[in-house]
């Protein structure tokens, strides 16, 4: 078994996009990414306090916008309109969830989807899913694809059950494969038989933010097993894979933590050099 360590594939991407923004501050064009973090959800706090730290790494400038729980939406479409019509700022990140007050589509499609660094926008999802090259990716599926990319595993005809059908990971990671040309099944909370769908698979990605969901007697011997699940169990972080057992039977398989998070992170980065890159072009 070979674990697919995305933390050091993480830190060498890091190594690299430093690199490129000292190249752009040398043409006088510094890397700016907006966060915007509605309300005290206390995981989400962390995943935003990670991305302007791994910023800093970078020496990527970054914003913080920490708003209070009761925000409206008119306030935070407002500041939106501020930050896209704002030069200086190339990516803007709104973290999810927001609170029920909030409608998440109209928010995401507020922002310009130029500087949709999350490849949220519905231009961003229509780019993918033609197979359009260009828009902006989803930073966790595009993490997923460099790690199977990093370790040479092929994706032309491959088998690959998707497991979870968020828009955030499950759909434009599907879609992702899709385009890479494997077979792919989505499988999701109302799939009747999920073991029928694993037990066939020579990749699973499991990104159901369910602690244990894969197990040992779902899956064939020698497959390959990403695992997108950040779950807090007994003061743990865990994913949705049974790792200890599964990890006996698979060839490859991610580590929670150390895995696919990181690459997450790696990819905002990447996505905000990318249309930092494109005030040059403009
Ligand atoms: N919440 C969970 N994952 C994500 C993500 O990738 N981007 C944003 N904006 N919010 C999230």
């Amino acid at each position: 078994m070979i674990l697919l360590e995305g933390k050091k594939l993480s830190d060498k991407i890091k190594e690299n996009l430093k690199q490129e923004v000292l190249e752009l501050k040398a043409q006088s064009v510094e890397p700016c990414l907006a966060v915007i973090l509605v309300g005290e959800d206390s995981a989400s706090a962390t995943y935003v306090g990670s991305k302007a730290k791994a910023c800093e790494q970078c020496e990527i400038k970054s914003l913080v916008y920490k708003l209070d729980v009761n925000t409206t939406q008119n306030e935070l479409l407002a500041l939106i309109n501020t930050l896209n019509h704002d030069d200086s700022i190339d990516g803007i990140l709104v973290q999810l969830p927001l609170p029920i007050h909030i409608n998440k589509d109209i928010i995401l499609e507020s922002i310009n989807f130029y500087k949709d660094v999350d490849g949220f926008h519905p231009f961003n999802v229509g780019n993918l899913n033609l197979n359009l090259k260009g828009g902006f990716l989803p930073c966790t599926p595009l993490g997923v694809m460099k790690i199977l990319e990093h370790y040479d595993i092929k994706l032309q005809g491959a088998s690959v059950v998707v497991i979870g059908a968020s828009n955030i990971v499950g759909r434009p990671m599907a879609t992702l494969l899709l385009n890479a040309n494997a077979s792919v099944s989505i499988c999701h909370i109302y799939t009747k038989d999920l073991k029928a769908y694993t037990k066939n698979a020579d990749i699973i990605i499991v990104a159901a933010g369910c602690p244990n969901l894969l197990k040992e007697d779902m899956i064939k011997e020698g497959v390959v097993v990403i695992d997108v699940g950040i779950n807090r169990v007994d003061g743990r972080i865990v994913g949705d894979v049974d790792f200890e057992n599964v990890s006996k039977k698979a060839s490859y398989i991610t580590p929670v933590p150390g895995g696919v998070g990181p690459m997450t992170i790696a990819m905002l980065l990447e996505n905000t050099i990318k249309s930092a890159k494109n005030r040059i072009k403009k």
